[in-house]
């Protein structure tokens, strides 16, 4: 039985203050979590704030990002050993805003994901179809060519210490979420090609849904046998929609 996460990608919103009654609103009522672990992504300014508020507790916090490369003379950018100095679970790579507003390739994206397993992080690796991609029937054709970008550099064992999530970019951020059924057939097929290289790491590696992810879809997306918790947009910036989703795991 795979544990069922879920984060929240609070992408570039947030204040100090904001940060700061969100976070007290989920932890004050994180015990009616049950069955998820949870943890945050906010912007990288503010990771130090959630080292200090949640360094007690059983939530998680990790990165949206991070640069491939070695510390240097890359202006702008934040290497993987910062994300370790602030304590990091999890870094999201590959998210469709960086591929698409940002043009990071796949082949970029893999390296980050082995840059964040290198320092003995968690990747979370996003992939998922446009929509016109999804019309044109080509939904597997692209995140098989996404997927296969990592397993073919870094091997499928790399995939064991990782997160998957399938976010559709027609449903993300669109309030146009998957049907669980659209959703959980990606999913199988995701664990598929994974599986038929290693069953082993297929059964294990969580695999989790995004895009438009509500307290009152969650139950039933996660009620599917392949999806194993949500990454979160807009609904991880208010408490209770964020705790509802992890009670819905
Ligand atoms: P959304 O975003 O929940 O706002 O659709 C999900 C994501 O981009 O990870």
């Amino acid at each position: 039985m795979r544990q069922s996460l879920v984060v929240g990608n609070w992408k570039m919103n947030g204040s100090y203050e904001a940060n700061r009654s969100l976070i007290n609103g989920i932890k004050q009522n994180i015990a009616s979590v049950k069955n998820s672990e949870m943890a945050v992504c906010p912007p990288f300014v503010y990771l130090s704030q959630m080292k200090r508020l949640l360094k007690d507790t059983n939530i998680g916090w990790g990165a949206q990002n991070v640069s491939q490369q070695e510390p240097g003379a890359f202006t702008g950018e934040i290497a993987i050993g910062m994300l370790v100095d602030f304590d990091c679970k999890y870094v999201i790579v590959g998210h469709s805003e960086r591929r698409s507003l940002y043009g990071e390739s796949d082949e970029l994206i893999a390296e980050k994901f082995a840059t964040v397993q290198a320092a003995g992080l968690i990747p979370i690796l996003c992939i998922g179809e446009l929509l016109e991609e999804r019309e044109a029937g080509n939904t597997e054709a692209v995140v098989k060519r996404q997927l296969d970008a990592v397993l073919n550099s870094q091997g499928v064992a790399s995939l064991e210490k990782s997160v998957i999530a399938y976010e559709p970019v027609w449903a993300i951020g669109t309030g146009k979420t998957a049907t669980p059924q659209q959703a959980q057939d990606v999913h199988a097929f995701i664990r598929g090609q994974i599986s038929a290289l290693d069953a082993k790491v297929a059964e294990k590696v969580q695999i989790l849904y995004g895009g438009s992810v509500k307290g009152s879809n969650a139950k039933e997306l996660f009620a599917m046998p392949d999806i194993d918790g949500g990454l979160i947009g807009g609904a991880s910036l208010k408490a209770d929609d964020f705790l509802a989703i992890g009670q819905a795991g």
